[in-house]
């Protein structure tokens, strides 16, 4: 099976699975990275693993509609049984996510349904919340709904800041975003509802 992985920035999550990946010797390919613009720091490290990277630049589309075109068009050629989406900012059409319904997956930085969207770590601490964490979901076309496949909590502690909270929840990041994206190219995933089966582990 192949995967195509969609980033914004960092990379660092893309990063975790190929590694894991590596040293697990999964059977996958790795068939590109698309960033929606040339600064994105994860295409670095793609290129250095020899992983094709491209770049889909959101700022010469004039519409949403037109840049998911071209994204789906070059996932498309890639080839992808399974589409990651890493630190990708940019919202997504419901053409584009119905296209690839059921092998669409996200992380977000935060225990949803608690803080979809933007600034989660500085929402969590004015908050008072004394869990935080991430969540793996299959997207859909709300943001930041969809099936949840998995969750890591990390408490809050005593004088986090944003930097010291988010640095705790990325760690959990790298932790459970390669196990989901095995647990799918294993075929361990079932949809129920808005509900992710995990089936057990073919012997
Ligand atoms: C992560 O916190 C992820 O949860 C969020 O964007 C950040 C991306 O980090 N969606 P990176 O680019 O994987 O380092």
């Amino acid at each position: 099976p192949s995967i195509v992985t969609l980033i914004s920035g960092r990379g660092s999550n893309f990063e975790a699975i190929v590694k894991i990946a590596q040293k697990e010797q999964w059977q996958v390919t790795f068939a590109g990275v698309i960033a929606n613009h040339s600064e994105a720091k994860g295409l670095d490290f793609a290129r250095s693993q020899g992983i094709p990277a491209f770049i889909v630049e959101h700022r010469e589309h004039p519409s949403r509609e037109s840049f998911d075109a071209a994204l789906i068009e070059k996932i498309d050629a890639l080839g992808a049984d399974l589409v990651v989406l890493a630190g990708f900012m940019r919202i997504l059409t419901p053409a584009f996510i119905r296209h690839f319904e059921g092998r669409l997956i996200n992380i977000h930085p935060a225990l949803l349904p608690a803080f979809p969207g933007l600034h989660t770590h500085q929402r969590a601490l004015e908050a008072g919340v004394s869990e935080h964490g991430a969540t793996v979901h299959f997207v859909t076309e709300g943001v930041d709904e969809g099936p949840i496949i998995c969750q890591a909590s990390v408490p809050v502690l005593v004088g986090d800041d944003e930097k010291s909270l988010s640095a705790r929840v990325l760690a959990a990041e790298h932790q459970i975003y390669p196990r989901a994206v095995k647990w799918f190219l294993d075929g361990r995933l079932r949809i129920d509802g808005n509900q992710v089966q995990l089936q057990p582990p073919e012997s």
